[in-house]
């Protein structure tokens, strides 16, 4: 469920993610495939600071491939490390731990050559509300039932679950806030679902939905109403759905509402296809 943000929720959720780093070696930070930048926490940088991160983009069976494919490319020539997966499928989970080795690699053969002997690699997911997070978790708990209980000489017990022979990663999740200053980021939180619909006005929402097709993915939307062309006015596209769907009041003009609901509908559920809605 949707969480409504507060300073308070904030700074609270800010101190929790906090003390949890102290746990972990490195940070799986997951994204909405379909908006990779708009589902991501604007201050993460700020919050883990050093520590080691991979970006996962979640859901990628919901969002556009060919954009998938572009944005994976755009954060690595970031020197990011970063995945695609697919929770549902466990499509791209193996990568994870491979490439949490591979990053701490150089640190645990420096751990060995002083004659150490390292501990197996401990990871936390993090990330915004509704994009994964405890999809991923009982995924990977599932394939792994051996939880490793808690760990002593930690202050707060924590429950640790094994993933492969080499990672345990911490069973609870770390929940942060999504952007809100910024409008459209607003709006594409609420097709994708990250955020509940009374927080935004509906028919903003679907207007907003029903250009960004309009312009990113026309066919999808002639195909998914029945359209030759599409209307100038939006209010013509409102009008047409509307009719077409059914979404009437007595009198038989359009409601406007019930008809922004069913498109929403529409967009969440994937009836005009895969879509990204931050496009690269
Ligand atoms: P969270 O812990 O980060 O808050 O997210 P959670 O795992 O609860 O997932 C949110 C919704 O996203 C769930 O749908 C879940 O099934 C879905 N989901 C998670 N990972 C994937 C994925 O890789 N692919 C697809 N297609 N869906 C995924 P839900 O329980 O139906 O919730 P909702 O639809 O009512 O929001």
């Amino acid at each position: 469920m949707a969480i409504q943000w507060f300073p308070g929720h904030m700074a609270k959720a800010r101190r929790e993610v906090t003390e949890k780093l102290k746990l972990v070696d490195i940070i799986f930070e997951l994204v909405d495939a379909r908006i990779p930048v708009s589902s991501a926490n604007p201050m993460l940088d700020e919050i883990i600071q050093q520590k080691p991160r991979i970006t996962l983009l979640s859901k990628a069976d919901m969002a556009d491939s060919k954009m998938t494919a572009r944005w994976l490319e755009h954060f690595a020539n970031q020197n990011r490390h970063v995945l695609a997966i697919d929770a549902q499928t466990g499509t791209g989970l193996d990568k994870m731990v491979k490439l949490a080795e591979t990053i701490l690699k150089p640190k645990r053969d420096r751990m060995r050559a002083k004659g150490m002997k390292p501990r197996a690699i401990r990871a936390m997911i993090i990330g915004i509300p509704n994009v994964g997070k405890s999809t991923l978790i009982n995924r990977l708990a599932k394939r792994n039932i051996a939880k490793t209980g808690n760990t002593p000489g930690v202050t707060k017990a924590q429950a640790w679950i094994k993933v492969g022979k080499s990672m345990e990663l911490l069973d609870t999740p770390g929940i942060l806030w999504p952007k809100f200053e910024d409008e459209e980021v607003g709006y594409k939180l609420a097709l994708t679902g990250a955020i509940k619909d009374t927080i935004l006005n509906l028919q903003d929402i679907a207007v907003f939905g029903l250009k960004f097709t309009e312009k990113h993915y026309p066919q999808a939307l002639m195909e998914r109403y029945q359209l030759t062309e599409i209307p100038a006015e939006v209010v013509g596209l409102f009008d047409h759905i509307g009719r077409l769907r059914g979404c009437l009041r007595a009198g038989g003009e359009v409601d406007y509402d019930k008809t922004a609901k069913l498109i929403i509908r529409d967009i969440r559920g994937q009836k005009l296809g895969p879509l990204t809605f931050d496009i690269l």
